[in-house]
């Protein structure tokens, strides 16, 4: 397997900045904000009850998975029964759990590049082999789905994806979706990961559950979490609806990798997933102002080009005009510009998109002002081809 290259990234920011260096630090998809005071409430709360010490069972509390079943209905129009949920440490987790569970060796798993880092090697780790579905800038980073269907086989076990995505931001239409359904329906048997972490963070028009459509359900594994809507990435709860042969399976895999999530966290995650929704509609204007503003200070970076991404909190440049000399891949560039310029970004290989960066813009306006500014310089000052 190889290294996460964000929590690689992530680290070598860490160290630098622990020698004394002036890193921004835009590698890490992790939200700035504090989490909501009802969480931080809902824990202390949790632990004064002095009863959810013991190990939890594995799939979460009756109480919690009835929660997330009725937030699927309320928020997604998806109607998956408590029984047909299961609550894992983490979002990354949930998505291993279920890969273990449909996938192995002489499987393929279908994913639309660019896509997140850990899917191509969660996929490697059951011995299946992913194929990636490429997509262009031009493009908005979504393969047309005709290119999709096409990498669809009879070895096809699963289609993997996340709308908003991550490291494009781009996002799914309703009429994509409804598109991706029709083909993944001539397939019997072909199932679907729907990573839905970033559903509150779309720009323009609401999130959409390839699940809801007519016929899907059964197709499909809904995944989401705590990590991004709440910023509560260190309690490390996820979870997903999926059929119950499906959640079955993935119970028996954490039952023997690591139990049931901590039982505290799930006490927050009630909370969380119980809160009015409305509670989050400001993170899409926070994103949305920062998108802009990471966008505008990219504009001065000669030869970027950018996407315009619909949601999540990520842009991909598409970097080209800077490998020049001896920088010679995305991950050369990247190493260059946290030593030279103390700003921290990922390659995009490891999502699948050679000749990009990923910067996350879920940091400070302030920060952002001042990491585009950075970028501009260091460019502008690399050797012209
Ligand atoms: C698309 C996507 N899915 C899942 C995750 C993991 O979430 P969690 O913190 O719940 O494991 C991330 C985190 O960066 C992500 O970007």
């Amino acid at each position: 397997m190889t290294e996460s290259a964000t929590l690689k990234m992530a680290q070598k920011s860490r160290e630098m900045r622990a020698a004394g260096k002036d890193i921004v630090d835009l590698s890490l998809g992790e939200p700035d904000q504090d989490p909501p005071a009802f969480a931080i409430e809902a824990a202390q709360q949790a632990i004064g009850e002095n009863k959810w010490n013991k190990y939890p069972p594995v799939m979460g509390y009756m109480d919690l998975r009835a929660a997330i079943s009725e937030k699927f209905k309320r928020d997604n129009g998806l109607h998956y029964a408590p029984e047909e949920v299961m609550v894992s440490t983490g979002a990354k987790q949930s998505i291993m759990n279920v890969i273990i569970a449909l996938a192995g060796p002489g499987d393929e798993v279908v994913i639309p590049a660019p896509f997140w880092v850990s899917y191509a090697e969660q996929v490697r780790f059951t011995g299946a082999t992913p194929v990636f579905v490429p997509s262009t800038l031009e493009e908005d980073y979504k393969p047309p789905i005709h290119r999709i269907a096409k990498a669809i086989t009879p070895r096809t076990r699963v289609l993997l994806y996340s709308s908003p995505t991550n490291p494009s931001g781009s996002v799914l239409t309703q009429a994509e979706l409804e598109e991706l359904a029709a083909v993944v329906l001539k397939w019997p048997g072909l199932m679907v990961i729907s990573d839905e972490i970033y559903e509150h963070i779309v720009f323009d028009g609401t999130h959409r559950s390839i699940g809801a459509i007519p016929g899907m359900l059964e197709r499909t594994i809904t995944v989401n979490g705590l990590s991004k809507a709440f910023a509560l990435t260190g309690w490390r709860i996820g979870y997903i609806g999926a059929p119950k042969a499906v959640v079955q399976a993935a119970n028996k895999v954490q039952g023997q990798f690591t139990s049931g999530a901590n039982g505290i966290a799930q006490r927050v995650a009630k909370a969380c997933v119980e809160a009015d929704p409305a509670l989050l509609h400001g993170l899409r204007e926070v994103y949305l102002r920062r998108r802009d503003l990471v966008l505008e200070g990219l504009a001065h970076v000669p030869g970027w080009r950018c996407n315009k991404p619909q949601g999540a909190f990520y842009v991909l440049p598409d970097v080209s005009a800077s490998l020049t000399g001896k920088l010679r891949t995305s991950a050369d560039l990247a190493l260059h510009l946290v030593e030279h310029a103390g700003v921290s970004l990922v390659d995009g290989d490891s999502f699948g998109a050679p000749n990009t960066v990923r910067l996350s813009y879920a940091t400070s306006d302030a920060l952002i002002a001042e990491a585009t500014k950075r970028l501009a310089e260091a460019v502008a000052g690399l050797p012209k081809n």
